[in-house]
């Protein structure tokens, strides 16, 4: 029986339209100068990066961008990026802008700057980070991931075939910066595929089991459900269950991108400290998705892992 929980989240969330406005006050606030921005060729198509771009421009800040992450990125990419910004510049601070893989791979290359090493020296169960990243801005671009607030980032191990997360609540940003409107011109397959993304977080956060009956003893990232995290998890689905339907099918509709928005990062927050389960273990099986079945005292989903 565990008898407390704690409850952890991005320190400063920025949130509406036009957010992306005060990227300038916030890199200021950082003290930073010299600023690595992380994205995907499909951002830049879509015409943020050049947005970003020229406010960072119009403030004098020194700006090096890596626009070559690629969807579910590859441990090797992440060293890749990290390389060719240090070649670059000393980093004060990284932006991560797009979907979960661009702000994944800006979470791993925050790591890098600050505790240098390889990105699987920090892979191997949770808590493998030694100490605060370098500061780190997420800016979504899908509303799915969460991952601008979560402690999580996902590399894909090409060889195995396997996901790679690295766990630590280190791991969350240091701001995120969320400003539906760069979510608009997501396409309608992209916007249903990450908002279901959303919404198992939020289902899997909100059945998960009470972190009294978790079987582990000491501090864990995922603890099972917490009341903040049973809050926010229940607004996250009424607002994806709500809004989802026509964000896909009315991509302009600026209403529901926000709503979806706002229900991406109520999940992430609730599975950040929560913890997910089936569908993300059967997503993710390796032995680190075994253990968190385990804890969870969920013996067949634990052995349905090991097998796959
Ligand atoms: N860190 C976490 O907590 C967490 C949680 C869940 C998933 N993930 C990881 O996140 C990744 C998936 O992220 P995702 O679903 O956000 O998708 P993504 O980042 O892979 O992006 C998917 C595609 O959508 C395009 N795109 C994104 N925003 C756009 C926009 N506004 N306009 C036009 N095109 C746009 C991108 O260019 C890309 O081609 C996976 O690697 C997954 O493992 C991380
Ligand atoms: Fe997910």
């Amino acid at each position: 029986m565990r008898n407390t929980w704690d409850f952890y989240s991005t320190e400063r969330i920025v949130f509406g339209n036009g957010a992306i406005g005060q990227l300038d006050s916030i890199l200021q606030r950082l003290k930073a100068k010299n600023i690595l921005l992380v994205t995907d060729p499909g951002i830049k198509n879509a015409g943020i990066v050049d947005r970003i771009s020229s406010l960072l421009e119009q403030a004098n800040y020194e700006t090096v961008i890596y626009d070559q992450v690629v969807p579910e990125p590859p441990v090797d990419s992440a060293m890749d990026c990290y390389k060719f910004a240090k070649s670059q510049m000393d980093i004060d601070a990284v932006i991560g802008l797009g979907g979960g893989s661009s702000i994944d791979m800006a979470k791993i290359v925050a790591l890098l700057v600050a505790h240098g090493g390889h990105p699987l020296d920090y892979y191997g169960g949770e808590n493998q980070v030694p100490g605060p990243i370098a500061p780190l801005v997420a800016i979504p671009t899908t509303a799915g991931t969460g991952s601008e607030v979560t402690s999580v980032a996902v590399l894909t191990d090409v060889e195995n075939n396997l996901k790679v997360g690295i766990s630590d609540n280190y791991l969350r940003p240091t701001v995120a910066l969320l400003d539906p409107e760069l979510t608009l011109g997501l396409p309608a397959y992209v916007t249903a595929c990450s908002g279901i993304d959303a919404l198992s977080h939020a289902i899997e956060a909100y059945t998960a089991k009470p972190s009294a009956y978790i079987q582990a003893e000491g501090s864990i990232l995922f603890q099972g459900s917490i009341p903040i995290s049973d809050a926010l998890a229940y607004r996250a689905i009424e607002l994806i269950a709500k809004n989802l339907p026509l964000a896909v099918q009315q991509g302009s509709n600026l209403e529901a991108r926000s709503n979806m928005l706002m229900g991406s990062l109520l999940a992430g927050m609730s599975f950040s400290n929560a913890g997910t389960a089936a569908a993300h273990c059967i997503g993710l099986p390796n032995w680190r998705a075994c253990e968190v079945a385990a804890w969870r005292g969920d013996r067949a989903l634990a052995s349905i892992c090991h097998g796959i």
